[in-house]
């Protein structure tokens, strides 16, 4: 069941983000292309399929514990179809999430020569254009969400949550910035814990957290959702550190072995492997005890959450 989640919800992120960004015959092409080399490089499009999913799940629950009716109540739609237009904030997401891969593979950043089983943006087609290609897509995430299907408050609250996710201050700059400074450094579990937590866990929460609220979510449904996403997030990025380690960088088509070799401040570093899996595992169940009152309709948030630890890339 959560491999048909996953293929369909890839599939509909990456139908949405064709229609969404510039053809690559578009002028100037060296920039559109370069954004179609790393969007279309092979992602698992985890975020968009979490906003979807989240979506979905507020939307099939307008039984008696909701104050609205559900879809199937006012027997419009199919009870678990998608909110239609939600692939459209998926693929904004998805584009704010390549942008920061292709800065973060920069030489002044992590300096990666793989990324998605192909070569680096900057490899491709040169340092200037891949900073380019990554601001250009953070500028047409932002396009993309100014039209989304739902009604202006919404739409005004999502891009408030996916900016300040991406941004400074507990968002993924922030965490990219404490990340770089703690290179060579003794690793501690304050500064470990704000890296991961706002470099990746923010823009995944958000993820989660904006696709209840296009669902029109309640706020305690949207408190829900964001505890959920803090700790699925957490743990997605413990994992990404212990697959550095344990797996090649032709199973990760991104390079093994660099957070050791950068002395990064790591899960592994400082607990071991073993003690940074069940920190995982543990987050996981948090997680998931978060969806408890929602019954059969978070079963696919539930596997989503398992899935992000037991994936192997
Ligand atoms: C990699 O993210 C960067 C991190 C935040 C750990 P993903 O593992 O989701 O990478 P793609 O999108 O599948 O390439
Ligand atoms: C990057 O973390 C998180 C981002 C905000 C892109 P990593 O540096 O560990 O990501 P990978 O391992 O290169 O994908
Ligand atoms: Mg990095
Ligand atoms: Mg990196
Ligand atoms: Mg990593």
């Amino acid at each position: 069941m959560l491999k048909k989640v996953l293929e369909q919800g890839r599939e509909a992120a990456d139908i949405a983000l064709e229609q969404l960004l510039p053809p690559a015959s578009q002028h100037p092409t060296s920039i559109h292309q370069a954004m179609r080399h790393s969007v279309f490089a092979g992602g698992k499009r985890l975020r968009p399929i979490l906003c979807m999913e989240a979506g979905r799940m507020i939307d099939s629950c307008g039984d008696g514990r909701l104050a609205r009716p559900s879809r199937a109540q006012l027997g419009s739609q199919k009870a678990d179809s998608l909110p239609p237009g939600i692939e459209q904030v998926g693929a904004a997401l998805e584009m704010l999430h390549t942008y920061s891969l292709i800065h973060d593979d920069l030489p002044a950043l992590d300096n990666d020569d793989l990324r998605r089983g192909r070569p680096t943006c900057h490899k491709a087609f040169g340092e200037a254009i891949a900073i380019l290609a990554g601001d250009a897509l953070q500028t047409q995430a932002y396009e993309v969400l100014a039209q989304i299907l739902c009604p202006a408050e919404a739409r005004v609250a999502i891009i408030l949550e996916i900016a300040h996710a991406t941004g400074t201050i507990d968002g993924m700059i922030g965490g990219q910035v404490v990340d770089l400074e703690a290179e060579h450094k003794k690793p501690d579990l304050a500064t470990l814990e704000y890296i991961h937590r706002s470099k990746t866990a923010a823009l995944i929460t958000a993820s989660v957290v904006t696709g209840g609220i296009y669902a029109a979510a309640k706020p305690t449904d949207i408190a829900h959702l964001r505890t959920y996403g803090e700790s699925i997030g957490l743990a997605f990025q413990i994992v990404d550190d212990v697959l550095d380690l344990t797996q090649t960088s032709e199973q990760l088509g991104k390079t093994a072995g660099k957070d050791a070799a950068a002395e990064k401040t790591t899960y592994p570093a400082l607990f071991g492997i073993e003690e940074s899996v069940r920190k995982a595992d543990a987050l996981v169940e948090e997680a998931r005890a978060q969806l408890e009152e929602y019954g059969e309709a978070a079963s696919t948030l539930r596997a989503l959450a398992h899935y992000l630890v037991e994936r192997k890339k």
